[in-house]
């Protein structure tokens, strides 16, 4: 489903709507969130919905998505901070219910099976929520990534160090990244998209009227069987 709002606000309620409406099913739901710009009146809509109407996010599992190598939790501009700050702090979310990359980690493979095995052990991800990269990667699945891997590390792409400075107050050394894979988002039983401003317009384009291709990694959610598309108008300018 591709939904188009007139604004990021529209956008951001309904995809606050979505998450809360999961957990008051589920309660014991497991939840991919992503951190990045997009999201982030999403997740305040969630904590203010979820305050509002009494919704217990007290068992819910939190999987991380992704985080820059390097990046420190206490760091603002990380993903792990991003998310202390918006959800895990706001909604009281105990530390046992998180699951996150370590990302300062010295052995970080080991890392990525800890991670492995919790998304096991929690019976899979209900949804995962993401945002698309200007060079269409999802988590930190760059373009070229083999689809059927899991959680791993990669070298970023010289795309996303440059526009990944936007989150950090001063210059930080970004080089590798540890995400989830492909294989696990496509896993997801559910999988919203969010984009949002004109600079995402041409590669919203791309992922969704191109052909699917792991050059293109958000190309790939539209194989997937419940994927939610959610674009304001402006990133919407380029579709047919
Ligand atoms: C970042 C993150 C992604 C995020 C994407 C888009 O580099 N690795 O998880 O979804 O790029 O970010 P934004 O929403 O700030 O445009």
């Amino acid at each position: 489903m591709i939904a188009k709002f007139t604004n990021y606000q529209e956008l951001s309620a309904f995809g606050a709507d979505k998450i809360i409406q999961l957990v008051q099913q589920k309660p014991d739901a497991v939840l991919c969130l992503a951190g990045g710009d997009t999201p982030a009146l999403t997740y305040d809509r969630v904590v203010a919905k979820a305050q509002e109407a009494g919704v217990d996010f007290s068992g819910v599992i939190f999987i991380g998505l992704d985080e820059w190598v390097g990046i420190q939790p206490s760091t603002p501009g990380g993903c792990y901070y991003f998310l202390q700050q918006k959800i895990f702090g706001p909604l009281h979310i105990q530390k046992d219910k998180i699951y996150f990359f370590d990302a300062m980690a010295n052995d970080l493979k080991a890392d990525c099976n800890r991670i492995d095995l919790a998304i096991e052990q929690q019976g899979g991800l209900d949804l995962a929520l993401v945002g698309i990269g200007m060079n269409g990667h999802i988590g930190f699945n760059e373009p070229g990534v083999d689809a059927a891997l899991n959680a791993h590390v990669v070298e970023l792409d010289e795309v996303t160090t440059a526009v990944g400075q936007k989150y950090f107050a001063s210059g930080a050394a970004l080089a590798k990244g540890i995400t989830l894979g492909m294989a696990q988002i496509m896993s997801a039983r559910e999988v919203v998209l969010v984009a949002s401003g004109p600079k995402k317009a041409a590669i919203i384009r791309e992922a969704i009227q191109g052909r699917i291709t792991n050059t293109i990694p958000a190309s790939l959610l539209m194989a997937h069987p419940r994927v939610s598309i959610l674009l304001d108008a402006a990133a919407a300018t380029e579709l047919d």
